[in-house]
Parts: C-alpha cells; structure tokens; sequence
C-alpha cells in the first residue's frame, strides 16, 4: 500500500512546506501553517459510482472539443450573474465566502428555489437541519416543491447520490463541515477541506453539474479558509457586509469564465436577501444639509460606474502621533496622500488626527479616489463645506499631477444621470462634447484642484 503524503500548508494563502514553520515566508502569517495529509490517490478505473470518465485519458486538438454544453445559465439574480461573468456555467466549482451570518445559506437557497423550477437542483446542508432551512425557505415564500434536501456530510455519500439524483444544480454548505473517510483529520482541518473540494470539483466537471460550495471565513483562522482552495475552484466570490449593516456586496476574487472585478449589491431584508439594481442610489442617500469634510465621487466597478460619499475628519490631536483611520480606503495610501498635500498643496497635518471613511461599507482599492479624498480631508480641515452638486474623482501622483483614470466619461454621465451639476476631474478626462447641465473642470495639477474649491 502506498504511504500517505504528508505536506504542510499555510491556511491564509496556501503555500506548502516539505516541514512545519512558525511563519509562513509567502504571506508572513504566524500560526497558520497545519499539517495536511493527501487522500490516497483513487484506484485507477475509479472506483466510486458515476466516475465515467475518469478511466480513459485521450489527447484532442483545442478546436475539437465539443463546446454545445458551456452556455451559461442564469442565477435567478441579476447581479449575482453580474459577478459570475454573465451567469452560471455548467461543470463549474464555484466557492462563495463570507463571515458566518453574511447571508450565504440565504442567498443560495433563494437561488437554488428558483433555479429548481427549470431544472434538477439539489441542496446538501451539513449546517443546519432540514427543518431549519425548510422554515427559512417557508418564510421567504419561497417555492419549495422542487427543490432536493439532503443532510449529509460524507462527501463520498453525497456524491453517490448525486450521481444517481442527476441535479443540474448543487449547494453543499458548507465545505468546512463535509469530511472523506480517507482521511483522518477533523472536519474543517486544511485536508478535509482540500481534499473534499477537489472530490467534489472533480464530480462537478465530470457530471456537468454546476457546484456551489460555501466557506467560511474566520478572522482568528481556525478552521482553513478559503484560501487554500482557492486553486482548485473555478470561480471565488466573496459576500461581505457587516452584521449592522444592510447591504451586502458580492465580489469575485478569481473567475475562469468572466473578469473578477465586479460588484454586485444586495441588501437583507426581513424577506431576505433582494437585489439593489441602482447602488449608486443607496449609497448618496445623504441629508439634504451639506456638511464640511463630505465630498461624492464616481467609482468605476467591473462594468458600471458607482456613487459613492467620502467623509473626512480632521481635527486637532492631543495625542504625540496623531491618529491616521482609514475605513473602506487603504491606510497606506491615506499617508501617501497626506504627503503629497504637504508637499503639493502646502498643507501640514501633522498634529491633527485624521479619519476617513467610505459611506456604506464599500471598500474603495480604485486610485481615483485620491482627489476626492484630498479635497475631502481639505474641507474638513478648513471646516468649508464643498458644494452639494459637486463630484469629484482623479489619481493624485507623487509629483503632485492629477493623472486620468479609465472611464471618464461614462463615469461623469452617471454623475449627471444623478443630477450632479459640477465636476472637478483629471483634465485628459475632460468630455470631447459638453454635457448638458453639467460643468465639468479639467484640473491638471493638485493646486489648480485647491484653487478651484
Ligand atoms: P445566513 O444566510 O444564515 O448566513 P450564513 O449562511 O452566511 O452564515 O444569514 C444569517 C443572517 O441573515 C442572520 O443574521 C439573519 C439575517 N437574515 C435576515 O435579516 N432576514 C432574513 O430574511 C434572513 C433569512 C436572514
Ligand atoms: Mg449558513
């Protein structure tokens, strides 16, 4: 019999090791590296039911693959889709993170309960009974005769009778609780969460059914994140939100069929999770009374332009080193900022504290936020409000220039769209045409940007 592989791998970003260390050397996390035996490899000839396939490996020219099976369907959400790249492709593994209460159990059973009525759709939980998800699915209304239950965590179980169910469609939620008889860890460790995903992915691609696998996420890295299995799925989103907040957002960290930067927003509900088609909407919901330190911005997320306010407070310090809070905006890019305003725009902040946050939890990685956090921070400072028809965007470099960032124009026709009558943005994304109602300022440099407010 062949020994079992013994690797070690690191939770957070998946690097092996050949031996156990305290620190990873690719992502430098302490404590995160476990032990993780591989499955002994199947018999050759597969001996699972429903493995056809597997036995015979022939070589063919790209061209002369049969592609007739790949149209996608769709999720039943239209933003869903949107970060799917365009809906669900059958023989696909996608992973769907997020913190525990996030919404992932809600989303995909509102998902699967629709997607049931046109085709096999199956919903293994190892979390919650089978009453439990029944009352939910009851309470949201839900059409419920279609949809297939399943309790189960054996994966070899679930895919015994997977392969006899024939579903289109599979939930398995989630992935941390699901185990293999071959190995012998805990359910949760590195391998039961490695090894079952790839038995699972390996049954999606071979059956054509499309995969959903839920993950949690725990900040302390206690049970394996998703991390580690990020190679093996075809696509990873991720549901965020926090618990006191109302809206979610949905976002692809890797996707094989479509582009991984799009963002989908849904907001929960007493009737659980529902759609925002108009996000730009939610988050400018403001008071009518303009206040120092606000300032709206155009983001440009995936293939849609997105509104969104940035408050800024800066205030004097009592403290020796003065407080620099950046939410929803990268701390280190704030300090890049800062330096840039006192070098460029001879401002000197260095005995007040600074915060920064972007309204509504959405995270902000785009550059274009730059100008707008400048001015933001700039009218807090001088306790001036900026005007209230007023939007802003723009990359600020180190030199001080305002440099174009991609989709201007679209980004200011939404902004017009949202009854926005003035614009401060790099100058080479001036409009070729004017814009009607719409004056729009072409800066070049951070002190003609100063000089404009
Ligand atoms: P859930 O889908 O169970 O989260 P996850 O599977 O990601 O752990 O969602 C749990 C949260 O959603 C819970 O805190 C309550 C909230 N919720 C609502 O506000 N409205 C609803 O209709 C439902 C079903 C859940
Ligand atoms: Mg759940």
């Amino acid at each position: 019999m062949a020994k079992t592989k013994t690797a070690y791998v690191c939770t957070d970003c998946g690097s092996e090791y050949a031996r156990w260390l305290g620190q990873c050397t690719d992502c430098k996390a302490w404590n995160t590296i476990s032990e993780f035996r591989q499955a002994k490899a199947p018999a050759r000839g597969g001996n699972f039911a429903g493995f056809a396939g597997a036995t015979e490996a022939k070589v063919q020219t790209l061209d002369s693959i049969d592609l007739t099976d790949l149209p996608r369907f769709s999720s039943a959400f239209s933003e869903f889709d949107r970060v799917l790249g365009g809906g669900i492709v059958p023989g696909s593994a996608i992973l769907i993170g997020g913190e525990p209460g996030a919404g992932k159990s809600t989303l995909l059973l509102q998902t699967m309960c629709t997607l049931a009525e046109q085709m096999p759709a199956l919903y293994v939980t190892g979390e919650e009974s089978l009453q439990q998800v029944a009352m939910r699915a009851k309470r949201l209304g839900l059409p419920t005769n279609k949809l297939q239950m399943l309790s189960e965590t054996s994966v070899e179980n679930i895919c015994n009778i997977a392969a006899k169910e024939k579903p289109r469609i599979m939930v398995i939620d989630s992935i941390q609780v699901m185990h293999m008889s071959d190995i012998q860890s805990a359910p949760g460790s590195v391998s039961q969460v490695r090894e079952s995903a790839a038995y699972l992915t390996r049954f999606a691609k071979q059956h054509h059914v499309a995969m959903l696998l839920v993950g949690h996420v725990t900040k302390d890295g206690s049970l394996a994140g998703p991390k580690v299995l990020e190679h093996c799925i075809d696509c990873s989103i991720m549901l965020e939100g926090t618990a006191d907040s109302r809206y979610r957002t949905l976002r692809g960290n890797k996707n094989r069929f479509g582009a991984v930067n799009e963002l989908g927003v849904f907001a929960m509900t007493g009737a659980g999770l529902k759609e925002v088609k108009n996000p730009s909407a939610i988050f400018l919901s403001r008071s009518d009374e303009q206040t120092p330190g606000s300032v709206v911005m155009v983001l440009w997320e995936g293939t849609r332009p997105l509104l969104i306010e940035i408050q800024a407070l800066v205030d004097h310090s009592a403290l020796g080193n003065p407080r620099r809070v950046a939410v929803g905006a990268d701390q280190n890019r704030l300090s890049m900022l800062l330096a840039i305003l006192h070098r460029h725009g001879g401002l000197q902040l260095n005995d007040q504290d600074v915060f920064v946050n972007v309204v509504g939890g959405v995270k902000v990685t785009e550059t274009s936020i730059d100008l707008a956090l400048i001015l933001a921070l700039v009218s807090s400072f001088k306790n001036t409000e900026l005007p209230q028809d007023l939007v802003i965007f723009g990359e600020v470099g180190l030199s001080g220039e305002i440099r174009p960032v991609p989709s201007g124009q679209e980004r200011i026709n939404e902004a017009a769209k949202h009854g926005f009558k003035r614009a401060i943005v790099p100058f080479n994304n001036m409009p070729k045409q004017p814009i009607p109602d719409m004056e729009v300022i072409g800066v070049r440099k951070l002190s003609d940007a100063l000089e404009v407010i």
